[in-house]
């Protein structure tokens, strides 16, 4: 089967004031269409560099992306991008920020009932319509990329991007917005890849997780396919032995990558491995400046 999507070669340097920052060096990845991929390694290795490459934000300076035959080089609307940083127009209100995507994709096949419907759909999956008409600075972090998450989930892109979308909610929250997410991935076939640095998560919803090597020249080390059924239910899989040993892959990856490992990192790490799946994996976060 033709992938989708392919990175070949990708290699990303930066110039900056010390010099040239080689950032991505020989990044090769293949993605199915309808495949959910998580990308996972320490801070500043270079997850929201790949993953803006495939938004066509910032272009290989090897190499390059190819999306359903074409090489990436702007961003399009079958490409949605859940940003880190959330990023809303900080001037439109909540409603109007998802509307703008909304109409951009759909200006053509819906009427406008039929988008109202569909934005307060979207915004209710996220349960944010009853903040409909604030502006984003008058809403919380967490708040804002729920919105964030609604915009990109309302214009059913082909590609999902997501960087740490849910990196600012409280459990429950995420908990409930990722299986809203699989949910709709699954209605939708949406292709996705999203960054994590939660292991939990990503072994929940991904089919293969790609983890990086820490940077300068950062790269794939390991790829992980997460063969487990579909549907996947959060509560059963914390007693599935198989699950468990899936995340061990990827604590145990992490932690041989984290250079910052002393006896104590060590011991953290093992104690990481023993705990069940439902207590809180997330790696350690190494400052990107360290890396
Ligand atoms: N515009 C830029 N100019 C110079 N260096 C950059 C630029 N963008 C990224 N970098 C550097 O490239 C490396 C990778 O950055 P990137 O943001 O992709 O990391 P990341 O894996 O997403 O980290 P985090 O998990 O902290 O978000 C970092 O060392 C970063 O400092
Ligand atoms: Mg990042």
């Amino acid at each position: 089967m033709k992938p989708l999507l392919e990175l070949s070669s990708v290699g990303m340097h930066f110039e900056t004031p010390g010099g040239i920052f080689d950032a991505l060096r020989d990044v090769n990845l293949r993605i199915n269409e309808g495949e959910f991929v998580s990308l996972i390694g320490h801070s500043g290795c270079g997850k929201s560099t790949v993953l803006n490459i495939v938004a066509g934000l910032l272009q290989a300076t090897r190499g390059g992306a190819i999306l359903a035959g074409r090489e990436v080089t702007a961003p399009g609307p079958e490409r949605a991008v859940v940003f880190q940083n959330h990023s809303l127009l900080p001037w439109l209100s909540v409603w109007d920020n998802v509307a703008l995507a909304v109409q951009e994709v759909f200006r053509r096949r819906m009427n406008r009932a039929e988008m109202r419907d569909w934005i307060a759909h979207n915004l209710e999956l996220v349960q944010m319509l009853h903040a409909r008409d604030k502006r984003p600075g008058e809403i919380s972090g967490g708040m804002k990329q729920r919105v964030g998450i609604a915009r990109a989930l309302a214009m059913q892109p082909r590609v999902l991007l997501m960087d740490e979308p849910f990196g600012a909610l409280d459990a429950l929250t995420r908990a409930r917005l990722q299986d809203t997410l699989m949910q709709i991935q699954t209605a939708q076939g949406n292709t996705v890849i999203m960054i994590t640095h939660d292991v939990d998560e990503a072994v929940l919803l991904s089919d293969r997780i790609v983890m990086m090597t820490n940077g300068p020249s950062a790269t794939i080390g390991e790829i992980l396919p997460i063969d487990l059924p579909r549907p996947r239910d959060r509560l059963m899989l914390a007693d599935n032995a198989h699950y468990n040993r899936l995340r061990h892959r990827v604590l145990r990856f992490l932690h041989e990558r984290d250079d910052d490992g002393d006896v104590a990192g060590v011991a953290a790490s093992v104690t990481a491995l023993q705990t069940p799946a439902s207590s809180p994996a997330s790696p350690p976060k190494k400052s990107a400046a360290s890396a």
